[in-house]
């Protein structure tokens, strides 16, 4: 934990932006997005996963994109209004050609201290909510994506995720022809580097000067060094896939 806050420390301050402004926002209607994997809920002890979509995960998912420390190794810029992020949300919808393009919500239980003591609110009890922390799922063709809130940082959340989501993975119907789930991280990304190491993946080709972080963007076309990683599906004893 020392280690994390230290590194979120040089973090905060090589990522000299502004925190953003939030302006006023209208909600768009937006429809609950359909999930391929919708039946394939897992709930663990702390966290479970659910379909991401912007009825009940908005606030949460802008409150990730628009934070400088949640982006720093993202090519893409940290979202300024909540337009850009409900946007990126709608985006991401599995269709005919992308039967892959979803995300999923990392839900983080209430704390049983808060359970114990629920709030009185017009003399209903008022139940503690779950939070989402973070999101991950397919960017590309079997390519893994995660992010979870600097806030919840160092506390395993995004390995028990992983792992949970891998499982899930392999057990996709839309998926059941991919043989090989991939990763990359940058470089640099000592967490995510460890997560992949931790939930199985292996080391792959190593990219020099291959993307660009968007806060190097300005800063003389600069480009960061890509590690990529493969994680092959599991073979049953009798040699068949799972
Ligand atoms: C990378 C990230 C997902 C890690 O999530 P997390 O929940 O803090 O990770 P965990 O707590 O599960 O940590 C897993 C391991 O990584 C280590 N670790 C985590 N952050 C670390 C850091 N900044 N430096 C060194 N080690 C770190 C932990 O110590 C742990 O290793 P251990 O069990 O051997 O002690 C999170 O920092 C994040 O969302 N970062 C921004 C987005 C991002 O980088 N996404 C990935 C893009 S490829």
């Amino acid at each position: 934990m020392a280690a994390v806050a230290k590194y979120k420390k040089e973090l905060e301050n090589f990522a000299s932006r502004k925190a953003p402004s939030h302006p006023i926002f209208t909600p768009l209607p937006s429809l609950l997005q359909q999930s391929t994997m919708g039946a394939h809920v897992v709930e663990p002890s702390r966290l479970w996963l659910e379909p991401l979509n912007s009825e009940e995960h908005f606030e949460d998912y802008y409150a990730i994109q628009s934070h400088p420390l949640a982006m720093f190794w993202s090519s893409q810029t940290v979202h300024t209004t909540r337009e850009q992020s409900l946007a990126q949300m709608e985006s991401m919808r599995p269709s005919v050609d992308k039967p892959w393009n979803e995300r999923w919500a990392i839900m983080l239980r209430p704390m049983a201290t808060e359970a114990a003591s629920p709030n009185e609110e017009n003399g209903a009890v008022k139940k503690p909510k779950p939070k989402m922390i973070g999101f991950l799922g397919i960017v590309r063709q079997d390519e893994i994506g995660y992010k979870l809130h600097p806030d919840f940082w160092g506390n395993g959340y995004m390995s028990e995720a992983l792992a949970l989501f891998i499982d899930l993975f392999w057990k996709w119907d839309a998926m059941k022809s991919s043989t090989r789930l991939i990763a990359a991280a940058d470089s640099e990304n000592k967490g995510s580097l460890r997560v992949l190491e931790k939930a199985g993946f292996i080391k792959d080709r190593y990219e020099k000067e291959f993307y660009e972080r968007a806060i190097d963007q300005g800063k003389g076309g600069k480009k960061r060094d890509l590690q990529f990683f493969y994680l092959d599906r599991p073979q049953r004893n009798d040699g068949t896939s799972n």
